[in-house]
């Protein structure tokens, strides 16, 4: 597998394109289910259906950033990079796509145990899958702790980030900003 995309040593379009999209989406989703713990009845309803679609395309999303990740490889880090934050980095980035794919997933099998209907964007239907009661109530718990897990992540994820531009002045973060000029 190629490690650094398409030969450059910057993401791809496609790579900078769905990871931003993702990203809005799952801070969305989370802002979106917080206002809804405190919203009426009828605002609540109206932004967690919202939430359950946003959910399943971040879900879909998800499962082309990773078939693309694994067919075109991501850049190396510098070569200035200590190990043990090379390896902190990879163990965030496993740990985002295992949140990525499972926090959207534990909801949707949170939901198939209920009577309302799911539908993306009131477009169509989405099916419910064939769970129990007992399923889709320990998928309620799963889907709180792993979205929350995800919130945690991406403090650390944009303090690395972070350090990266301000304190190594490295091109880890331009290389993932849409407009920023690459350096390769
Ligand atoms: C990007 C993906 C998603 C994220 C980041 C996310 C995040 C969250 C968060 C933070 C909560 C609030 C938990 C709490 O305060 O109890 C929540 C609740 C909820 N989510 Fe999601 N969610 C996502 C996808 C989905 C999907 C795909 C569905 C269903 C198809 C869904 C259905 C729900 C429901 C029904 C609740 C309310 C649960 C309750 O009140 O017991 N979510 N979600
Ligand atoms: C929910 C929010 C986010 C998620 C789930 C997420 C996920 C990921 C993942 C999985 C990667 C690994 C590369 C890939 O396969 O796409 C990555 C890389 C990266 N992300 Fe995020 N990200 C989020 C938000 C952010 C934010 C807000 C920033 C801004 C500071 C950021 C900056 C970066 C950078 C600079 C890289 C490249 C790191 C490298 O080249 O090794 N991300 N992100």
């Amino acid at each position: 597998m190629s490690r650094t995309e398409n030969g450059r040593s910057g993401y791809s379009r496609v790579a900078i394109a769905l990871h931003w999209t993702i990203a809005l989406l799952i801070l969305g989703n989370v802002a979106g289910a917080l206002i809804a713990d405190s919203a009426d009845r009828a605002t609540a309803g109206a932004i967690m259906a919202v939430h359950k679609s946003i959910g399943i395309t971040v879900l879909v999303l998800s499962l082309v950033r990773l078939a693309w990740r694994l067919a075109h490889g991501f850049p190396p880090l510098p070569a200035h990079t200590p190990r043990w934050e090379a390896v902190a980095a990879r163990a965030n980035h496993i740990a985002f796509y295992v949140l990525m794919i499972g926090v959207p997933l534990a909801g949707w099998i949170m939901v198939s145990g209920g009577d309302r209907p799911l539908t993306w964007f009131g477009l169509f239907d989405i099916p419910k899958l064939p769970v129990s009661a007992g399923t889709a109530k320990a998928a309620n718990g799963a889907h709180e702790v792993l979205a929350f897990t995800t919130a945690g992540l991406v403090v650390l994820h944009v303090a690395g980030a972070l350090k990266h531009h301000l304190v190594d002045r490295d091109e880890v973060l331009s290389r993932m900003l849409p407009l920023a000029r690459r350096r390769s």
